[in-house]
């Protein structure tokens, strides 16, 4: 089994000052793997806009012919700032790839996912690509999913407070989020609320996003498990690519 702690030394929080570049060059590798004719999936969060930044070039220099389905309003909008064509699911139901982030990896490249509040459409359109490619930088590599970050959870407003119970009573601390730039709850781009539970390192991630997406209300789980093809991670030296299998 991989274990990422000989690793470990390049992602102190001291180190910090290279993430940006790191997430840029990881993306411009994963960019890399995008063909011509491609309809392409888009994520959402700030490592996704540079694939974006990186895809626009390529289409410009290159050529290259794509069609991009944004998982997000957030994604939208810095796609059409580069020029990108963009699409949907009703002209292209599958798609050939899909270039994402992640909060956290684990060794066996299961993630967790909705930092950015976007979980269900970006699971959504992975799940129906042929490849699915995530690219994060050092940082977010974890032994146990759940060990930096709370697992988001996407919820049926009507539902929250009983799931928010719920879950507290098995699982630990459930926090509906917040909005920055607006008072009171996080809407995602589907009309719904976000419920970050903190459970802490995860042993079974699989029993426990079973668990968890079978609450009535519960849309979808930002446990991402057996899903990613390849991770792209970027270091302070350069980029690692990991693939699954
Ligand atoms: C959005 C996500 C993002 O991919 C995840 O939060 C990582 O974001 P960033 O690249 O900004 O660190 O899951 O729902």
């Amino acid at each position: 089994m991989r274990s990422w702690s000989r690793w470990s030394w390049r992602c102190s929080p001291a180190l910090e000052a290279w993430v940006e570049e790191a997430r840029r060059r990881a993306a411009e590798e994963a960019v890399r793997a995008v063909g011509n004719g491609d309809v392409v999936g888009l994520g959402s969060g700030r490592t996704v806009v540079y694939a974006v930044e990186q895809l626009a070039r390529r289409v410009k220099t290159e050529n290259l012919k794509v069609s991009c389905i944004p998982s997000s309003y957030q994604i939208l909008l810095e796609a059409l700032k580069v020029g990108l064509p963009t699409s949907s699911l009703y002209e292209h139901p599958e798609l050939d790839i899909t270039l994402d982030g992640a909060d956290e990896v684990d060794a066996e490249l299961n993630l967790t996912k909705g930092g950015g509040g976007a979980l269900t459409r970006e699971k959504i359109l992975a799940s129906n690509s042929k490849r699915y490619l995530v690219i994060v930088d050092g940082r977010k590599l974890v032994e146990r999913l759940g060990s930096t970050k709370p697992i988001p959870l996407e919820v049926l407003p009507f539902a929250a407070p009983a799931l928010k119970r719920r879950l507290e009573r098995v699982f630990g601390r459930a926090e509906l989020r917040e909005g920055s730039g607006k008072l009171g709850p996080v809407l995602t781009d589907n009309g719904n609320f976000i419920l970050d539970v903190y459970t802490g390192p995860l042993e079974n991630p699989w029993e426990v996003e079973e668990r968890m997406r079978k609450l009535p209300g519960v849309l979808e789980v930002g446990l991402f498990l057996g899903m990613a093809h390849e991770v792209y991670v970027g270091f302070k030296e350069g980029v690692k690519k990991l693939s699954r299998g």
